[in-house]
């Protein structure tokens, strides 16, 4: 039997000019940028462009694609329609990747080669928000609020959620969790997506099932798990025997860890300071730091393992408002960008992604005699 990497760990699945790890530092690169360093001096709109487009843009460029992402931000009648009528009891998740199947469906023949995928990318970054919120509201029995072309990514996503847009802090930790979750090589999802294209299936089919693949609790769902398990710890005190208790049982804690990283994710950092700026202005903020420095030391001292970006953007969606099952629908918003780039990338120099599989079951045998009837 040949050797198999349990879970492909380790394995080098395909090329990317997309994003990197830097082998010195760590620190997650887009395009040769640390997306730390963007996240401190860049707009989201910027970032999707540049990895889209491999390099960010000037102000002409920056300009047209804005106008062109706000122009599109309505939802089709029928999308709508599709979205309220879904039944309350299913997950966000579930009405996000109904949204992009819905749309793929839209477009029987939707436009293929490199220009047709650009514009179909960013039908879905300008639409997925109006589709998040709009889920959002209808679970509080509230109205849609129709998107506004006058805002921004982010501040028109607020208002789309709650009727008005936040303050400059809450403002610039939402955008940084965005800048941060826009690309990150071949994860669960994006590589989903890229197998899916490797088809030649169409853009909408595999952000259909990159989205899919994004609910699970051990990638993007860890930010709403990791408010559910503050929920569950309740208090400081309670934080060393809920640990012992979750590590005796086998179980996992949600927002520790990660497949590349093993001396911390690059990205917390950055997100951090964003959170900590955010939770020193109320009394649940601080509460949930305390909770938060306290589970990350007692884990540390536990198992040896730090954070990764969940930890740090589910209680800042939180402070910000946001139910937790909306938390992984805005990873979405943000990570779109990434799946499609790849999307792009792996049509440019296609070949079909269908590995070997090692055989573990019966050895050849003899179908017995069956009778027919
Ligand atoms: N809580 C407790 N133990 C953990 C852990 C966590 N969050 N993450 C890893 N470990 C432990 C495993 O139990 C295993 O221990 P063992 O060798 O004693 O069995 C060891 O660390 C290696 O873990 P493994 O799951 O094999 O590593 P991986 O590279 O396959 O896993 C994750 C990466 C992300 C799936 C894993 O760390 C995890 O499940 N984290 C929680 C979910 C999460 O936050 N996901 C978001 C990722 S950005």
């Amino acid at each position: 039997m040949s050797e198999v990497q349990r879970g492909l760990a380790g394995v080098v699945a395909g090329t990317t000019a997309i994003s990197s790890i830097d082998e010195q530092t760590g620190t997650l690169l887009y395009r040769g940028y640390p997306a730390p360093e963007l996240a401190a001096s860049c707009r989201f709109e910027e970032v999707a462009y540049l990895l889209w487009h491999g390099e960010l843009p000037d102000r002409a460029q920056l300009s047209a694609f804005e106008q062109a992402e706000r122009s599109q931000r309505d939802l089709p009648e029928g999308l709508a329609e599709v979205v309220a009528g879904l039944p309350l009891s299913c997950h966000p998740m579930d009405v996000a990747r109904t949204a992009a199947s819905w749309l793929g469906a839209s477009e029987p023949s939707p436009p293929s080669g490199p220009e047709g995928n650009q514009q179909s990318s960013l039908g879905l970054l300008a639409k997925m928000p109006t589709v998040v919120a709009m889920d959002q509201r209808r679970r509080h029995g509230l109205e849609a609020i129709a998107p506004d072309p006058g805002l921004s990514y982010s501040e028109n996503f607020f208002h789309m959620c709650f009727g008005s847009v936040p303050g400059p802090e809450a403002l610039r930790c939402f955008e940084t969790s965005l800048v941060l979750y826009a690309e990150h090589g071949f994860n669960a999802s994006t590589f989903a997506a890229r197998v899916i294209s490797s088809t030649l299936s169409d853009l909408y089919s595999a952000v259909t099932g990159a989205i899919g693949a994004l609910k699970g609790p051990l990638h993007g769902g860890a930010n709403e798990a990791v408010m559910a398990m503050f929920a569950e710890i309740g208090s400081v005190d309670r934080v060393e025997p809920w640990l012992a208790a979750t590590l005796g049982a086998g179980r996992k804690v949600m927002g520790f860890g990660h497949r590349v990283y093993k001396h911390g994710d690059s990205r917390v950092p950055a997100m951090y300071e964003a959170l900590a700026q955010l939770a020193r202005h109320s009394e649940e903020g601080r509460r949930l730091m305390a909770l938060y420095h306290r589970l990350e030391a007692a884990v540390r001292e536990a198992k040896g393992l730090y954070p990764n970006v969940d930890y740090v953007t589910g209680p800042a969606y939180h402070l910000m408002g946001f139910d937790t099952p909306t938390f992984t629908p805005i990873f979405v918003m943000s990570r779109v960008v990434g799946w499609t780039a790849h999307v792009m990338e792996q049509l440019s120099d296609n070949a079909l992604i269908r590995p070997l599989s090692a055989y573990t079951g019966v050895a050849r045998r003899e179908v017995p005699a069956r009778s027919s009837g």
